[in-house]
């Protein structure tokens, strides 16, 4: 696969650490110190869906394409307002796109799973145009008393373009069934005959154990990711990695022996964002003209499942 567009979306409000201290028992001190997130883009009136739309009309506009020449939408969402249609249909709809369509919820890991399935679909040449919007709301998942989660996130839109083209040298997707430790439970419509116990359980995180599990992860597939493209961990430009902690993404770069401006992070203006926090930061680097051809990209992310993923990219647009 090539990428050939980028583009994404943000929520129109701002929620800054200082307000989160007006109704939570918090610090922006806290906050930036154990996080580095200093604000969040929130959505409050905005549906999801718009977002993505939003998002993919700014990757087709980039890829000088109209939604008639796309042949597959894969979106990737933990959750939105409809459990069905998917949230590809309701893109599709906004867009005026009728290809097949389907989401995957890989959790944060979503847009390299994407990413490996557009892969697969090239090299059969089942489909040549894929668009992938990865449309998150983490922010309706949280308890907005916890103030251990609720101050994490943030919700956005990214999405990509791509065409068959030789961008990925190496790919690694995992998971490891770990429930205990990130989850968001929810109950649903009753019958007459459930017996079984039901919970709704807002996000519950493990907020160590998801901390150690994401660095020791995201090492290995880095590492994997590069023995497998045979390349130098000094040849990469950049490590763009999900941005869920600062700690988290600096840990993994003191283990690599890289220089900050090597790790691009927005997490400070974003907070997590899910799925959608590597497109964004594609299409940010993309638009401020950091990415040159040939520039080798390292894509590494994780997430609830525990899921992981990780590529190799050499940027050709
Ligand atoms: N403001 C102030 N204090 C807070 C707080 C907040 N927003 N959230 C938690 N605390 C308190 C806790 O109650 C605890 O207090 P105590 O010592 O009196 O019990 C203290 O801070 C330390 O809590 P702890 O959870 O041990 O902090 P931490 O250093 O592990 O940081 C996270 C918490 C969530 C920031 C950190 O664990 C983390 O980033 N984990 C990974 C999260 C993540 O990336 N998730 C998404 C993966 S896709």
């Amino acid at each position: 696969m090539k990428i050939i567009g980028t583009g994404r979306a943000h929520p129109a409000f701002t929620l800054t650490n200082a307000m989160l201290e007006e109704i939570l028992d918090t610090s922006n001190e806290w906050i930036v110190e154990r996080t580095g997130i200093s604000q969040r883009q929130i959505i409050t009136n905005e549906k999801l869906e718009e977002l993505a739309a939003e998002a993919a009309r700014n990757a087709l506009d980039d890829a000088g394409l109209s939604p008639s020449d796309i042949d597959l939408v894969i979106c990737s969402n933990v959750v939105n307002e409809y459990v069905t249609p998917s949230l590809g249909c309701l893109v599709e709809g906004l867009i005026g796109a009728s290809c097949p369509t389907y989401d995957i919820n890989a959790a944060c890991s979503g847009f390299v799973y994407a990413l490996s399935t557009a892969e697969a679909y090239l090299r059969s040449g089942m489909f040549e145009r894929i668009l992938i919007v990865c449309a998150e709301e983490p922010t309706r998942m949280v308890n907005w008393r916890d103030r251990a989660t609720c101050v994490l996130f943030g919700d956005a839109a990214g999405a990509i373009v791509v065409t068959a083209g030789d961008d990925l040298k190496a790919i690694r997707i995992t998971a490891n069934p770990k429930r205990e430790v990130l989850r968001y439970e929810r109950v649903l419509e009753p019958t007459p005959y459930i017996t079984k116990e039901e919970r709704d359980v807002p996000l519950f995180m493990n907020g160590r154990e998801v901390f150690k599990t994401a660095v020791t992860s995201s090492i290995a597939d880095v590492e994997s990711v590069l023995s497998e493209a045979g390349v130098n961990k000094d040849e990469v430009k950049y490590y763009i990695l999900h941005q869920a902690n600062i700690r988290i993404i600096d840990s993994i770069r003191e283990h690599f022996r890289q220089p900050v401006e090597k790790f691009p992070r927005n997490v400070d203006r974003f907070g997590n964002t899910s799925s959608a926090s590597i497109p964004l930061m594609l299409d940010q680097m993309s638009r401020e003209g950091q990415l040159r051809k040939g520039d080798k990209i390292v894509l590494s992310a994780f997430g609830a499942g525990f899921t992981t993923a990780a590529c190799l990219i050499e940027w050709s647009k």
